[in-house]
C-alpha cells in the first residue's frame, strides 16, 4: 500500500521535473526558432529483461553498429503500402540483447524454444515464440528508409506517423518481409517497441488461465486464442495489454454484454463505432464459442489485483 503511495510522489515529483524540463525546452527551441524535435526526446534504445539477471539496454547505435544492419521491403498492414526501412534481423537482435544466457553452442536452438513478450510504450503487450520470431523474415526497423540518410552523422531517424492513432512508431518496429498484408496477423507487429522480455507464458499470464480446468475443455482453447490474439491490447485478471479495456474484473464481458453482440464485435468492431481495435474477420463461429467459453470461465475465477487479498502481480516480482 505503502510502496503504491511512494511510487505515486516519486512519479508527481518526476512527472514535474519533466514538466519543467519539457517547458525549458520548448523555449529554448522557439528561441532557436527549431521545428519541434520531438524526435530528440525518444529513448532510442532496446531494454531486454531476463528473469534472475538485471535488465540489459543497447542504444540504437550501438545495435545498428552490430546487428547487420539493411534496408527492407514490407508489405505495410498499418501503413496499406509498400514501405522501406533500415533494419536488424530480428535474430541478430536477440542474440545481441540475450548473449550471456545465449553463450554456448545450444544459443539459436535455446532462443528458438523461449517465449517472449513485446512491449510497446503504449502498453501493447504482444506475446511471440521464438519460433515465429526466429522462423525468418522479421526485422526490427529503427527508421524510415524513405526519411532518413543513414550516411548521415548524426545519424538522424525518422518514421511517418503510424495507424489510425497518427503516433510516432519509434524507437522501434518490428516489421516482416515476404508476409502479404494480409495474413498480417500471423505475425507480431509491434510499432514504438521499447523491450523485449524472454519469459514463460505461465509466468507472464498465470493468473488469466482458466485454471483447474481439463485441458480439453474449450476454454482453454479459447485461452489460446485470446493469448495470440487479443492479450497484446486487453487484461484478464490485469494481466495482459493495457490499449484496450481489462475484460474479466471487476465485471465480467460476459456479464454485461450479451453473446451474439460480443461475437459480432470481435469479428468487426468497426460495424459498431470507429475504433482502434482491429476486426478479427478470420473468427469462424467455432473459435468465437471458444472465446465466449473462456470469458464465462474466467468470470467464475475473478482475481483483481486492485483488491486487498489478490495474488494480484505476484508473478512479476
Ligand atoms: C490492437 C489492440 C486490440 C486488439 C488486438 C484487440 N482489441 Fe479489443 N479493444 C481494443 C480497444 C482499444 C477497445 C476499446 C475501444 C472500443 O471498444 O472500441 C477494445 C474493446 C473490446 C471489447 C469491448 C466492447 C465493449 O464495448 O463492450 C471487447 C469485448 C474486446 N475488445 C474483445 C477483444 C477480443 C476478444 C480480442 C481478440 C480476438 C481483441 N479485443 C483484440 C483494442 C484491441
Amino acid at each position: 500500500m505503502s510502496r503504491h503511495r511512494l511510487r505515486k510522489d516519486v512519479l508527481a515529483a518526476s512527472l514535474l521535473r519533466s514538466l519543467v524540463l519539457a517547458l525549458g525546452l520548448l523555449g529554448l527551441l522557439v528561441c532557436v526558432g527549431a521545428t519541434p524535435a520531438r524526435a530528440e526526446r525518444i529513448d532510442r534504445s532496446l531494454r531486454f529483461v531476463a528473469a534472475g539477471r538485471p535488465d540489459r539496454t543497447i542504444p540504437l547505435d550501438v545495435l545498428r553498429a552490430r546487428c547487420g544492419a539493411r534496408e527492407v521491403r514490407v508489405d505495410d498492414p498499418y501503413y496499406h503500402r509498400e514501405m522501406r526501412f533500415l533494419a536488424c534481423p530480428i535474430r541478430a537482435v536477440l542474440e545481441l540483447g540475450f548473449e550471456a544466457e545465449a553463450a554456448d553452442e545450444a544459443a539459436g536452438d535455446a532462443l528458438e524454444r523461449s517465449s517472449f513478450l513485446l512491449r510497446a510504450l503504449d502498453g501493447y503487450t504482444k506475446p511471440a515464440s521464438g519460433e515465429v520470431l526466429l522462423g525468418g523474415g522479421g526485422f526490427v526497423a529503427f527508421a524510415d528508409a524513405a526519411l532518413t540518410d543513414a550516411e548521415v552523422v548524426p545519424f538522424t531517424p525518422r518514421f511517418e506517423p503510424i495507424d489510425r492513432r497518427q503516433v510516432d512508431p519509434s524507437p522501434f518496429y518490428m516489421v516482416w518481409t515476404g508476409i502479404e498484408a494480409k495474413d498480417a496477423h500471423e505475425r507480431p507487429w509491434p510499432y514504438q517497441l521499447a523491450t523485449i522480455e524472454i519469459t514463460s507464458l505461465e509466468r507472464a499470464f498465470g493468473r488469466a488461465a482458466p485454471r483447474g480446468l481439463e485441458r480439453s475443455d474449450r476454454a482453454w482453447r479459447g485461452f489460446e486464442r485470446f493469448v495470440a490474439e487479443c492479450i497484446a491490447c486487453h487484461s484478464v485478471n490485469g494481466e495482459g495489454g493495457r490499449v484496450g479495456p481489462e475484460l474479466n474484473v471487476p465485471r465480467s464481458i460476459v456479464e454485461y454484454r450479451e453473446a451474439k453482440q460480443l461475437k459480432a464485435f470481435i469479428q468487426n468492431p468497426q460495424s459498431f463505432r470507429y475504433t482502434s481495435m482491429p476486426a478479427h474477420l478470420h473468427l469462424g463461429e467455432g473459435d468465437l464459442d471458444d472465446l465466449l467459453a473462456y470469458f464465462r470461465a474466467m468470470s467464475e475465477r475473478k482475481d483483481d489485483p486492485a483488491k486487498p487479498g489478490s495474488t494480484g502481480g505476484a508473478a512479476h516480482e
